[in-house]
């Protein structure tokens, strides 16, 4: 019997470089089982260099993509990273991947994709319906919370000034690590779950704004206080900023959401399909504390 063909999507991501990672290291796949997708092929070069196949797809012209997904038994399709052309983008790729007849398909979602006030949850609700739609038979909706990533990546100015401006209030979310989330991507591409399931990977403690600032302030040796804001107060300072609308409603929306409870569950979903417990807050703050303090310092 030859081994089922696994693809990955967005192969040259952030998530998508860990998931790649994660089959071959964790997972022990071999590379010739491997294709990896993206719309430029130079951009994955060292992974043709061991041995996996490089496709070239881009979502938003659909004729690419049935040659792009063919022969591929399980799909993980990451989502795009651009806002506001996801939900057709994601149907391209849904609709081609049930046209070559892939056997199984995963996507990376969001918690409470079909309930959340966050602005983008529509196009994870759109990409959700899409698959559940087609014809593909075994599919698995990974729900996946927010990045622990997203604090030196996009939150910057928090440690850097020591103010956290939030209007989350007491709401707490289950973030988790890019590469804990990459490993069960990686296991829902392996395992190809039969039938349909909508798991929701949370890390293994719900944490608000004051708690998660004060486990910063204690491995990284920061002073952050978290400034508690209306809805308004907090678009007003941030539209004070300058920064896009776009971003301001991000913002605003994701404290919301936190605010509302659609992000605080349970890791008993990421457990049941890893096998492992995803690392906590703490864990994760003492892997990488050199660097956040770097950034705090501003250097
Ligand atoms: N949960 C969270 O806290 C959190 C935080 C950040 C991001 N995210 C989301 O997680 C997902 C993955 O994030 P990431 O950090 O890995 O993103 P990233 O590093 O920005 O990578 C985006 C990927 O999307 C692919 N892509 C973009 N447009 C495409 C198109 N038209 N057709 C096919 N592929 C396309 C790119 O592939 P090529 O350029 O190679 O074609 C690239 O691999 C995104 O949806 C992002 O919004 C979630």
């Amino acid at each position: 019997m030859t081994a089922a063909k696994l693809l990955v999507t967005g192969a040259s991501g952030k998530l998508g470089q860990q998931v790649v990672k994660a089959l071959l290291n964790d997972f022990a796949i071999d590379p010739s089982q491997l294709i990896v997708t993206t719309r430029n092929a130079s951009s994955l070069a060292h992974l043709a260099e061991q041995g996996i196949e490089v496709r070239e797809a881009d979502f938003a012209k659909p004729a690419s993509l049935e040659q792009a997904f063919q022969g591929a038994d399980s799909l993980l399709l990451i989502s795009i990273d651009t806002i506001g052309q996801r939900s057709q983008a994601h149907a391209n790729a849904v609709a081609a991947a049930a046209k070559v007849g892939v056997k199984h398909l995963s996507y990376t979602s969001m918690p409470s994709a079909t309930t959340s006030p966050v602005v983008f949850a529509y196009e994870h609700e759109a990409s959700e319906q899409a698959i559940a739609d087609s014809n593909i038979a075994n599919w698995t909706i990974l729900r996946n919370n927010w990045y622990f990533e997203n604090l030196p990546e996009f939150n910057a100015a928090t440690l850097q000034t020591g103010t956290w401006l939030s209007a989350a209030a007491d709401g707490r979310t289950s973030q988790l690590s890019r590469d804990d989330l990459a490993l069960a991507a990686a296991a829902s591409l392996v395992k190809s779950l039969p039938g349909k399931q909508i798991l929701t990977l949370n890390g293994p403690e719900a944490l608000s704004a004051d708690e998660m600032a004060a486990k910063i302030n204690q491995v990284v040796g920061t002073d952050i206080h978290v400034m508690p804001l209306s809805d308004e107060a907090l678009k007003q300072q941030l539209d004070s900023f300058g920064l896009p609308e776009g971003v301001v409603a991000m913002v605003t929306t994701m404290d919301q959401h936190a605010r509302g409870g659609f992000g605080d569950g349970s890791s008993e979903d990421y457990v049941n399909l890893t096998g492992r417990q995803p690392r906590a807050f703490t864990q994760w703050l003492e892997q990488r504390k050199d660097a956040l303090a770097s950034i705090a310092k501003g250097a």
